[in-house]
């Protein structure tokens, strides 16, 4: 395996909050991994084009490493979601890409499973990784693309201050159409603001 990245995050590093603690995922989540999707299939297709895709823990094994290599290189920072208080693993929260040659920008996306949304944990995984990505990777801006529809997510951006910045039309195929993607961003500035 590659040497890491001067700056690409630890493995051991856990992102710890009141409920929650966001790790880089193993193999050995790969068969929660798998089954948390199962628990929520239907309402995650309905926002996330590759959930069709995944068909066993073997995919789920396929992401984890291909998540670790980005993770090892500095360009994505792909974490499981667990609460704290079962160990359960309720979703995914990440950075990807993680672009600093010409930028210092990252993408972000998070998953809860469905019998756990509603609870605040997404927002709370959120407000972790930007956390983490303004102040120990020190990237100077965040954005996150969401289906106009997508209302729970434009809550939680909205919630951590992101602005809304346009619309992409018809940006991605989702289940056979075109979806267009609103385009929200955060600067470092204005999340400092934020948390003074
Ligand atoms: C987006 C997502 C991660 C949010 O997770 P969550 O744990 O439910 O988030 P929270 O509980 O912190 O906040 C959700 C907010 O949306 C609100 N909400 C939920 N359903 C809603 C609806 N149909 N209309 C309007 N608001 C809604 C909740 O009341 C809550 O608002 P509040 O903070 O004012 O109480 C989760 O909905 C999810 O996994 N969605 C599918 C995947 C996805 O779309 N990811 C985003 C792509 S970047």
């Amino acid at each position: 395996m590659a040497d890491p990245k001067p700056g690409a995050a630890d493995a051991s590093a856990e992102i710890e909050t009141k409920r929650l603690s966001l790790r880089p995922l193993t193999p050995a989540d790969a068969p929660a991994l798998f089954e948390a999707l199962q628990a929520s299939r239907e309402p995650l297709r309905r926002r996330l084009s590759w959930v069709d895709d995944v068909h066993g823990v073997a995919d789920e094994e396929m992401f984890i490493l291909a998540a670790d290599e980005a993770r090892e290189r500095g360009t994505a920072q792909v974490c499981g979601v667990f609460e704290r208080a079962s160990g359960g693993l309720l979703g995914v929260a990440s950075l990807s890409p993680i672009e600093t040659a010409h930028a210092s920008k990252a993408e972000l996306e998070a998953w809860i499973r469905v019998d756990s949304q509603d609870k605040g944990f997404g927002a709370e995984a959120a407000r972790a990784l930007c956390e983490h990505a303004f102040h120990k990777l020190q990237l100077h801006r965040l954005y996150a693309r969401i289906d106009p529809a997508n209302r729970p997510s434009r809550k939680v951006l909205k919630r951590l201050h992101f602005r809304y910045e346009g619309t992409l039309r018809e940006d991605k195929k989702l289940n056979g159409r075109w979806v267009q993607q609103e385009c929200w961003g955060l600067l470092r500035s204005e999340w400092q603001k934020q948390h003074k």
